[in-house]
This record gives C-alpha cells, sequence and structure tokens, in this order.
C-alpha cells in the first residue's frame, strides 16, 4: 500500500512522479476533486494531506492542505490523503449545507476545493477565528459566486459550531461527532504505511530531487510525470526547526509554512507574518519547502532572499560527507550554484537574532498577494543606542541571483540610524545593482523600487530616530 485515500487502501500504479490528482481521478476514480490551472494558483485541486505528526489540536495525524496538481502522488506515501469524497459518509456535511444554504456555490467546480481547504481550517485552527478560516480559503479561487456569499456561510460555521468545538477535548474526535467528518477518521492513524525519505543524493540516481514539488511541477511538468524521482517527502520531516541559545537549525524540507508559524521564530522575527502573507497560499506555503526556494536560485525567491541577509549557512551532503557552505556563496550565476551534482541540501544554520538586531523585510509585486515579487529585499541592522554596527541587506529582482548588497552594507557600519543615512543609502544601492526590464517591470522601475525599499527598511528597524516626515525632507 502506498498510501490511504479517505477510507481505501493505494497501491502502487504509477511512476512516481505522476501528480497526485491524476491517480486520484484516473486510478482511483475520485473524480470529485477538479482541475483547472495545473499550476498551484486556484486550489480547485487541493486535498488534504495527514501524516503522523501530532496536530497543534491534537489529533495524531497533522493535516496540511495541497495542491494535487503540482505534487507529485509519491510525496502522499504514508499519508492520509482526503478528497471532498471523504468527507461525507452520508449525503453532504454541515460545512457543504452551509455553502450551500448561503449560495456559496453557483457552478460549483471551485466548490471541492474550498470545503477541503476549509475543512483543513476546522482541523488545524487554534482559535476557529474568521480572521483563520479566511486565510484558509486565500489559495482558492471562485470566478462565479462571489467572495460575499462564501464569507457569509463561514461566519455562520464559527457562529454555531466554534464554540463547542473549541470547548471539545479532542478536536478530530469533535469533528466526526459533529457530522463534519466520517468516523473512519479515528481509525485511520493505524492504518497508515511507513516510508522513509531520501537521506543524500546517489550518484545513480540522476533524477531531480524533489522537494514540494511546487517549483518543478510548474517548470517541467511532462517531462517529470513518467519518471521515477528522488523524493524527499517533505510533509514527512520527522526532525523540527531548532532554536538554540545561539543559532537557529532548519532541517532543509522544513515547509515555508513550518518556517513562518514557528512560535519561537515568530516572536525573534516578527516580520515573518509579512513574509508568510506575501508568500503564495496557504497551500503552497504548506508544501513548498525551503530547501526548494534556496536551490531553485530565482532571483526573486523570498525566503532565499530573507536567508541570505541573515547570513545563513548551508549544510550540504553526500555519500562523501557534509560540508559547511555560506549562501551568499552557493549563487555563481543564474541559476547556477556552488553545488556538485550528489550533494542535497541538509540542513541551514543562521545565528540567533539579538535584542540589538532588526530584521525587515518588503516586498513588491504586481499583484499585492499570491504573485512573485518585482523586488523582494531583507534589511537585518545590529545598533549600538543609535550607531549602526553591522548591516547585511538582501536584494532580488535586480540581478541574476539573490544578492547581498556588500558595498552598502560595509558603508552604512558606524553611522548614525538616521534620516540623513537612510536618504544616502537609498542613492547608493545603483551603484551594484543589475536590473533587466521583464513582465515584472522595467530596470528604472525595479532600481526605483529597491531604493523606495532601502527607506521603508530603515522606516522599520530605526522608528526611533527615523519618521515618514524626516525622510520627505
Ligand atoms: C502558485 C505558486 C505561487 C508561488 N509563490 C511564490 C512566492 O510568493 N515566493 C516565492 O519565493 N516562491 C513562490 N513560488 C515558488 C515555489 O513555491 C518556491 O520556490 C518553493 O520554495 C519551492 O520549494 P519546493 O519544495 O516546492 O521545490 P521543488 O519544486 O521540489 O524543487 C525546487 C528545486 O530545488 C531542488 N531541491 C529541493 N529540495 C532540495 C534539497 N533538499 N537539496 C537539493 N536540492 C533540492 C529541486 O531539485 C529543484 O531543483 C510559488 C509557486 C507556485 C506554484
Ligand atoms: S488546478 Fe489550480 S491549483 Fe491545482
Ligand atoms: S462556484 Fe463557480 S467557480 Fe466558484
Amino acid at each position: 500500500m502506498e498510501f490511504v485515500a479517505n477510507n481505501l487502501a493505494a497501491h502502487r500504479s504509477a511512476a512516481n512522479g505522476e501528480v497526485l490528482v491524476d491517480v486520484l481521478r484516473r486510478d482511483l476514480g475520485l473524480n470529485g476533486t477538479t482541475v483547472a490551472c495545473r499550476e498551484g494558483d486556484c486550489g480547485a485541486c487541493t486535498v488534504l494531506l495527514g501524516s503522523p505528526r501530532e496536530n497543534i489540536t491534537g489529533s495524531p495525524l497533522r493535516y496540511r492542505p495541497i495542491t494535487s496538481c503540482i505534487s507529485p502522488h509519491a510525496n502522499a506515501r504514508g499519508c492520509h490523503v482526503v478528497t471532498i469524497e471523504g468527507l461525507s459518509a452520508h449525503g453532504s456535511n454541515p460545512l457543504q449545507e452551509l455553502l450551500c444554504h448561503y449560495s456559496g456555490t453557483q457552478c460549483g467546480f471551485c466548490t471541492p476545493g474550498f470545503v477541503v481547504s476549509l475543512t483543513g481550517f476546522l482541523l488545524n485552527s487554534p482559535s476557529l477565528s474568521f480572521a483563520d478560516a479566511s486565510a484558509a480559503i486565500d489559495g482558492n479561487i471562485c470566478r462565479c459566486t462571489g467572495y460575499k456569499a462564501i464569507e457569509r456561510a463561514i461566519q455562520q460555521l464559527i457562529a454555531t459550531y466554534a464554540p463547542r468545538l473549541l470547548a471539545a477535548p479532542s478536536r478530530i474526535a469533535a469533528l466526526v461527532s459533529e457530522g463534519f467528518l466520517p468516523d473512519y477518521f479515528l481509525q485511520v492513524p493505524h492504518k497508515l504505511p511507513s516510508y522513509q525519505a531520501a537521506a543524500h543524493r546517489s550518484p545513480a540516481h540522476p533524477s531531480p530531487l524533489i522537494g514540494g514539488g511546487s517549483d518543478l511541477f510548474v517548470q517541467r511538468p511532462g517531462e517529470l510525470r513518467p519518471q521515477e524521482l528522488k523524493l524527499l517527502h517533505p510533509g514527512k520531516e520527522t526532525r523540527q526547526i531548532a532554536v538554540e541559545p545561539s543559532q537557529v537549525i532548519i532541517p532543509a524540507s522544513s515547509s515555508i509554512h513550518d518556517f513562518c508559524e514557528h512560535p519561537q521564530l515568530k516572536k525573534l522575527l516578527p516580520c515573518l507574518d509579512k513574509v508568510k502573507k506575501l508568500f503564495a497560499s496557504t497551500q503552497i506555503r504548506q508544501q513548498a519547502t525551503i530547501a526548494g526556494n534556496i536551490i531553485n536560485a530565482s532571483p526573486i525567491g523570498d525566503i532565499a532572499n530573507f536567508l541570505l541577509a541573515l547570513d545563513t549557512t548551508l549544510l550540504l551532503r553526500s555519500t562523501a560527507g557534509d560540508r559547511l557552505v555560506a549562501q551568499k556563496e552557493l549563487y555563481l550565476g543564474y541559476k547556477t550554484l556552488s553545488l556538485r551534482p550528489e550533494e542535497l541540501l541538509f540542513e541551514l544554520r543562521f545565528a540567533l537574532p539579538t535584542p540589538r538586531t532588526r530584521v525587515s523585510f518588503e516586498k513588491v509585486s504586481r499583484r499585492t498577494h499570491l504573485d512573485i515579487a518585482s523586488v523582494t529585499s531583507t534589511m537585518v541592522l545590529t545598533l549600538e543606542g543609535a550607531t549602526i554596527v553591522a548591516a547585511a541587506i538582501s536584494a532580488g529582482g535586480v540581478a541574476p541571483f539573490p544578492l547581498r548588497l556588500s558595498h552598502l552594507e560595509s558603508w552604512l557600519v558606524g553611522r548614525a540610524a538616521s534620516p540623513q543615512t537612510a536618504r544616502e543609502a537609498a542613492n547608493r544601492v545603483t551603484e551594484e545593482i543589475k536590473p533587466i526590464s521583464d513582465v515584472r517591470g522595467s530596470a528604472a522601475y525595479k532600481t526605483l523600487l529597491l531604493s523606495q525599499m532601502i527607506l521603508a527598511h530603515f522606516l522599520s528597524c530605526c522608528p526611533e530616530t527615523i519618521s515618514e516626515e524626516s525622510l520627505l525632507v
């Protein structure tokens, strides 16, 4: 058995690069999951992947919503895959009834995705608030109903059920007794097969390594589907992000969600909330990995740029052993890395930010949400009083790879955290960037954006000494 699909054992029937939605629909006859964009953008194909890791609400499995159109089905190995068919034993469940009652569905094409995402919310949200529910459907697009009707259904869902669900000792048992989940859910943890993730890249295995697949299955879907891929099983990562006294250690196949939602990291790096809100959708954050963002080496990778400014070190692993490389030494040119063919990125480390460290993240895209950046940038300043004693600034979208503005960093050290320094720094960025004009903006626009971002970074890092008015002088 490969995985459990709703209440059925699913056996291997396709090359492991075949995407999950095709295996569900074609091989298992679970046609309720719909497919529209096949690029992770619309959420129609959302399914839940439950893997053995305790959920924040006490369930023995953690259920992650993912887009099954860009996820290799083998990433579901050892997991419980939940599709729309698996959410009701007889007729519609209360969530489906509410969506119908409030006219939250018209043609119905997007509805399975909304129901599955909202079920993920019911399983995962510690607060069961309206804000959490709205965030849970940030990756689901409806072309015809209009979101107000869906919002009204959610408001009623919360008003009726949240108090009882929050008071229950076991969320999953309460969801079963309220009829949101069939009772087979309680038995699934005992039925799952176990699988191990790949530990290193073998020279005899030439196919690409796959993390969440959210880059590769958009870039090269036709080529990958018939292949036997080397899988890293991001959802089955058993190591946890560790915040040690002097450093943070991140397993490379941690998801973007796990990174942005880590309780201690959120306190140490308050701007992680902004990173999360501007990075893709709930589904993509749950399936995409940190390693994928770094190794994909896109100049506009948000996490790659964020970690670059934190002076991150990478632990690369192969059969020949481990080696440590500074992330800023990894990028040699456009999508060219100092990574040996047999190496995988195993772990990342950065120094624990101190109380004197200020971190600011900025991203501007053509559309604020659900879009990749025109320019993305992070500034890390260490202050002693009002003097800058260390500076690190990354800039994405202005060079062939994620760039550190090293000349500007050196220039800043020893200067006052003042409006004058900020204005001069914003002018100096032009000296070490080489943006190109493309669909995300002209070179001149990107240059202007980055220089405005430098001002925004200073406002965010130095509110004691720099105000908006002071920058206008
Ligand atoms: C709808 C959508 C929205 C997106 N929005 C954003 C966004 O807002 N910001 C952004 O930065 N990105 C965005 N992305 C891009 C993508 O989600 C990220 O780059 C993500 O972090 C890739 O991770 P992955 O695990 O899915 O990568 P994969 O596709 O699995 O792999 C990407 C590359 O990394 C390699 N790789 C993966 N893991 C390892 C490892 N451990 N060691 C060595 N090599 C490895 C693979 O071989 C491949 O070359 C978006 C993608 C989609 C589909
Ligand atoms: S079909 Fe649009 S996200 Fe999968
Ligand atoms: S109900 Fe038609 S797309 Fe949403």
